[in-house]
């Protein structure tokens, strides 16, 4: 496969074209942001441990029945995948509450939801990724009703799936954002599935192990994205 030009450069991955049309290349980036951009440092390792991270699990996705757009490590901080037309959309899942429902509903950070919860955003960081509901998205034409059912059945189905994966490695999967794109007319989940997007405490001291220790400043973010990966199984060599 030959590498092409950068379609894009995002906050924290770039992609390119290749000679496939329909296949992108993903470079993950040591680049890592929070706060839609606001805050922006270069953290060695990074770029190489989300990708392998990222293709781990979305090979246990696959495995379980939910199409993704992953195909194959290309190299350290790449990856192949199908190349979607992304809906505008960001799906969050939430199993207990931290980050923005705790200030939105003054809740108390880790008491548990129960039946987990789903939200749209809206992708803009501009706008810092206001939420927002179906009726905005078909009023705006951001997706179709058959594609917000679709979305929320596999942001749940994705949940059954993780909850259990993360369970094993003594690992709670507090929350998660995902998002889709169209592929040949079909739904595939696109983008990651990292410790960038996502909260992840150890179950036995809910010591933070995700994008938040960057976020709150508390320090080892990539030692700990690697303590997650390590206790996954995910081959970090
Ligand atoms: P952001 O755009 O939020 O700054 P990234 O730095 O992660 O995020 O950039 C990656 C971009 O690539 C995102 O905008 C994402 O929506 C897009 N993307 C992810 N997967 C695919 C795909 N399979 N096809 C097309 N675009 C994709
Ligand atoms: P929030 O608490 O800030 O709404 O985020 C919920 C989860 O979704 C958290 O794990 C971070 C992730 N997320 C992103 O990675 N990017 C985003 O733009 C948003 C809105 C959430
Ligand atoms: N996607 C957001 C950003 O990177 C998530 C965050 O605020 O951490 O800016």
């Amino acid at each position: 496969m030959e590498k092409r030009e950068q379609l894009y450069s995002g906050k924290a991955k770039s992609v390119f074209r290749t000679d496939y049309a329909d296949k992108l290349i993903l470079h993950f980036r040591n680049d890592t942001s929070a706060f839609d951009g606001e805050k922006i440092e270069q953290l060695e390792r990074k770029g190489e441990v989300n990708n392998k991270f990222n293709a781990f699990i979305m090979q246990k996705l696959s495995a379980a029945g939910i199409p993704t757009h992953f195909e194959s490590l290309l190299s350290a901080q790449e990856s192949v995948v199908k190349k979607l037309t992304m809906l505008p959309v960001e799906c969050v899942v939430r199993n207990i509450a931290a980050g923005s429902i705790c200030k939105r509903l003054g809740l108390k950070e880790g008491i548990d939801i129960n039946p987990p919860t789903f939200e749209f955003f809206l992708k803009n960081d501009a706008l810092h990724d206001p939420m927002i509901n179906e009726f905005h998205i078909r009023s705006f034409g951001w997706a179709t009703d058959e594609q917000i059912k679709q979305m929320q059945s596999l942001a749940f189905k994705v949940n059954d799936v993780l909850k259990a994966l993360f369970a094993k490695a003594g690992l709670l999967l507090v929350d998660y954002k995902l998002e889709f794109g169209v592929y040949h007319g079909q739904l595939v989940l696109g983008d990651e599935f990292t410790p960038d997007g996502c909260r992840l405490w150890d179950a036995q001291t809910r010591k933070k192990l995700d994008k938040d220790r960057f976020r709150q400043g508390l320090g080892g973010v990539v030692e700990a994205y690697e303590e997650v990966a390590h206790r996954l199984g995910v081959d970090l060599s």
